[in-house]
């Protein structure tokens, strides 16, 4: 699937006008963006970025992106980042690279999402891969059996990175969920929420205007939610 990261990265640099402050995903897809975003900008693109994690930050930086704090703008036009599932009514499951929180704040703070994504994401239902809940490390346990006694999920895994408890930027563990069919990802998101020490989920709902899906074969499909 790296051939079609690729080419939906690069392609939807398109998205990304001259002097246009926008919000800057996290992940694999959005590196190829940022790629692209670098050749351009070596060509006299100016543009500058909202950045989604700590990592993009570096990233951006790297490729000669000017980058801003959330807090210094107003509004943003536009956030393009990647996911871990899409379903089609556009709902999503993010967090796979950990910064699901920072993630929805600069997406809400966005008039438009767009998905950049290849195609083994797109589900008939939301749930196959583990819901990432982002949690106080404090009392992390007493969440954890909470959500297993309200039966949302079967199992959770505290999630790992090198052998360590995985830290998220804004100092938070994360519970990998699993779910293994969501029915109604909506309530779900409002039932994690009313536990005390989950910071955020992974949910993101009705948040996606669009998606530009890539295929292996090169060819790019844009899917409209609303
Ligand atoms: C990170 C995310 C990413 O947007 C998501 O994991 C992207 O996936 P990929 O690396 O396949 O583009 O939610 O928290």
């Amino acid at each position: 699937m790296e051939l079609a990261k690729k080419n939906v990265g690069a392609y939807a640099a398109d998205l990304v006008k001259p002097g246009m402050v926008f919000g800057l995903g996290s992940g694999t897809t959005v590196y190829w963006l940022v790629q692209e975003l670098a050749t351009r900008i070596s060509q006299g693109l100016e543009i500058t970025a909202v950045p989604t994690s700590e990592d993009t930050k570096r990233l951006a930086e790297q490729a000669g992106l000017k980058v801003i704090d959330l807090n210094e703008i107003e509004r943003l036009e536009l956030t393009i980042d990647g996911a871990d599932e899409i379903d089609p009514r556009g709902q999503l499951i993010k967090g796979g690279g950990g910064a699901l929180l920072q993630e929805k704040i600069v997406a809400a703070a966005s008039k438009e999402l767009i998905i950049i994504a290849d195609s083994s994401k797109l589900v008939a239902s939301l749930g196959k891969f583990p819901l990432p809940v982002e949690v106080i490390p404090f009392g992390y346990k007493q969440v954890e059996h909470q959500i297993l006694d309200s039966g949302i999920c079967n199992k959770i895994n505290l999630r790992k990175k090198d052998g360590k408890t995985f830290v998220s930027d804004h100092h938070h563990y994360i519970l990998d969920c699993e779910c293994e069919k969501i029915v109604d990802a909506a309530s779900l998101n409002i039932s994690l929420h009313l536990i005390p020490g989950v910071v955020e989920t992974g949910l993101f709902i009705d948040m996606a205007n669009k998606a530009l899906i890539g295929y292996e074969d090169g060819r790019i499909e844009l899917i409209n939610f609303k």
